[in-house]
């Protein structure tokens, strides 16, 4: 079983995308142990409040000393043991105290098709801007595993979206999650708790 933690900052779409496909048994031999938010005011926790899950906030206006705010972090997380860290609509930098704790147990969800579109400055609805800004045609979703750069481990998957005419920011992220994030993300977590993912010179290999 794979012994999961869940970390969250906004509105939880991919926790519940998570939570459900653990439900309907798209995700099989995995279980969240608990959801751990950087923002109190996160819907994503009254999510797993309404599923039984144990849910803590870590916020810097209750640790305002960046370094004790790491520190506190990771040993919330760790009280867990989990088996895999999952960044889920997190917007938390995760501190290299932690990459080093969980070497490629930590993986992200990225609204955009790495390389692009990705790195300091690209989250949240910024994404979608300079998507539409660039007038790229086709976008999409990573998971990747966390190094200690900003979205440059190792890719796990992706899934590419349409842009379409007259899209906004808004309606384009709406989209990225219900046509790509939503559905790798399981995907991804189903393949590590069945032991289908191993990463051999940096790149990520899937079994059958
Ligand atoms: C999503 O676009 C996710 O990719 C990004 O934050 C947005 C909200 O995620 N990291 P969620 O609804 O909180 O899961």
């Amino acid at each position: 079983m794979l012994n999961m933690v869940v970390m969250v900052s906004g509105g939880g779409t991919n926790l519940q995308a998570i939570m459900d496909a653990i439900d309907n048994g798209t995700i099989t031999n995995a279980c969240i142990k608990a959801v751990i938010s950087n923002n109190k005011n996160a819907y994503a926790l009254t999510r797993a409040a309404n599923k039984g899950i144990a849910a803590e906030c870590v916020t810097r206006a209750d640790v305002p000393d960046r370094a004790e705010y790491d520190r506190v972090l990771l040993e919330t997380v760790q009280k867990y043991q989990p088996d895999l860290v999952v960044l889920a609509g997190c917007l938390v930098v995760i501190p290299k105290i932690m990459v080093d704790a969980f070497p490629n147990r930590i993986i992200n969800i990225h609204p955009a098709l790495i390389p692009s579109f990705c790195g300091t400055g690209y989250y949240g609805l910024k994404v979608h801007e300079g998507v539409l800004s660039r007038g790229v045609k086709v976008t999409g979703a990573t998971v990747h595993f966390v190094d200690d750069g900003t979205d440059t481990g190792p890719i796990i998957l992706q899934k590419a979206v349409e842009v379409k005419q007259g899209d906004t920011p808004e309606v384009l992220q709406r989209r990225v999650m219900e046509e790509a994030e939503w559905i790798i993300m399981p995907k991804a977590i189903d393949l590590i708790a069945n032991n289908k993912i191993s990463v051999v010179d940096g790149l990520v290999r899937i079994s059958e």
